[in-house]
């Protein structure tokens, strides 16, 4: 079952192009990462999605059916945009009043307390919500797009003000709302935070889509090699026929590769005798980097070593 279906998927503004001929599919009951830098089309997709655009041109379906359908979009919940709360409502009054304000709660439907405790506000509940940091506004940003137990969630760069401690329990909410049969669609353009969480993603470059896939499928494998300082150019000049690499501080190598043999046998060969040699995993990051054009921000990422250029530095 699909939860979201896109084919040529378009949006212009005037001679502009947000979003460009966009084709999606997204199973049920999985994390789905939407990724793309500042600027790429992610937010008009998912107000396309929620039908508070009107698309250019293509279609899209819901849960299977196709939109404009104002009964699939009561299935679906979402955080787009800061929901308008008053600030002088506790958050527990503020969810009550959406709760009372909108088409009425199914039955089943999680109950309101339920729904603070799922998003870790069940503590502060009850205070104003003008006395809220930004990251628990987010968090009752999520309450409100949980509070009908949709079936798909659509969320607009859910993490945005987040601490690394709030960012930890998000991804455990988002991955038992998978579990537990809720398709989450997250947009984000900080690769760390979705890599440990998303099932497949997709990426938008300049509203296009560059590449989809499954998590595992796009990290790639690298092989480190440490050799001795002195003889890292040389291993470079061996290698570098071969495989893209890079080099890390004096005497360390990552070769994309997944096979630790091959570059230890031409190292070898060359008269190179590696000190160590491991298979590792390349983390997204390094893919979207690739993928995107994007620099990456100093102190971002997810530790992984810094991309030289092979050429530069060998
Ligand atoms: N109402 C609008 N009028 C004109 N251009 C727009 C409008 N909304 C979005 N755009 C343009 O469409 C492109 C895609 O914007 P969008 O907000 O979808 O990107 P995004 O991927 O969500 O970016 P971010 O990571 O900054 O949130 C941008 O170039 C943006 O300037
Ligand atoms: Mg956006």
């Amino acid at each position: 079952m699909e939860s979201i279906r896109c084919e040529g998927l378009s949006k212009r503004y005037g001679r502009a192009v947000a979003v460009d001929d966009l084709d999606l599919a997204v199973e049920a009951n999985q994390v789905y990462g939407f990724l793309g830098p500042n600027g790429s089309g992610k937010t008009t997709t998912m107000r396309m999605l929620l039908g508070l655009i009107r698309p250019t041109a293509g279609r899209a379906w819901l849960n299977g059916r196709l939109l404009p359908d104002p009964d699939g979009l009561a299935e679906v919940g979402a955080m787009i945009e800061e929901p308008a709360l008053h600030p002088w409502m506790s958050g527990r009054r503020s969810l009550e009043v959406l709760a009372l304000s909108g088409p009425p709660l199914s039955p089943g439907t999680t109950a309101i307390g339920s729904v603070l405790e799922t998003v870790g506000l069940a503590s502060v509940a009850d205070r104003k919500v003008k006395t809220y940091s930004q990251g628990m506004r987010q968090r009752l940003a999520l309450a409100v797009a949980l509070m009908r137990s949709p079936s798909l969630v659509l969320l607009d760069e859910p993490m945005n003000g987040m601490d690394p401690a709030g960012i930890r329990e998000f991804r455990t909410t988002v991955r038992s709302l998978a579990d537990s049969g809720t398709t989450v669609f997250l947009s984000s353009h900080q690769l760390a935070e979705v890599e440990h969480v998303c099932d497949r993603v997709a990426v938008l470059k300049s509203g296009r889509l560059v590449v989809e896939g499954k998590l595992s499928d796009l990290m790639t494998l690298v092989v480190r090699a440490v050799v001795a300082p002195g003889d890292q150019r040389e291993a470079c000049e061996l290698l570098r026929d071969c495989f893209s690499l890079r080099t890390e501080g004096p005497d360390a190598l990552l070769v994309q590769c997944g096979d630790g043999h091959a570059v230890n046998e031409i190292l070898g060969r060359g008269g190179v005798w590696a000190h160590q040699i491991r298979v590792e995993r390349s983390g997204l990051e390094d893919a979207f980097f690739e993928l995107t054009g994007e620099t990456p921000e100093p102190g971002a990422g997810t530790g992984h070593p810094e991309v030289l250029d092979a050429t530069d530095s060998c």
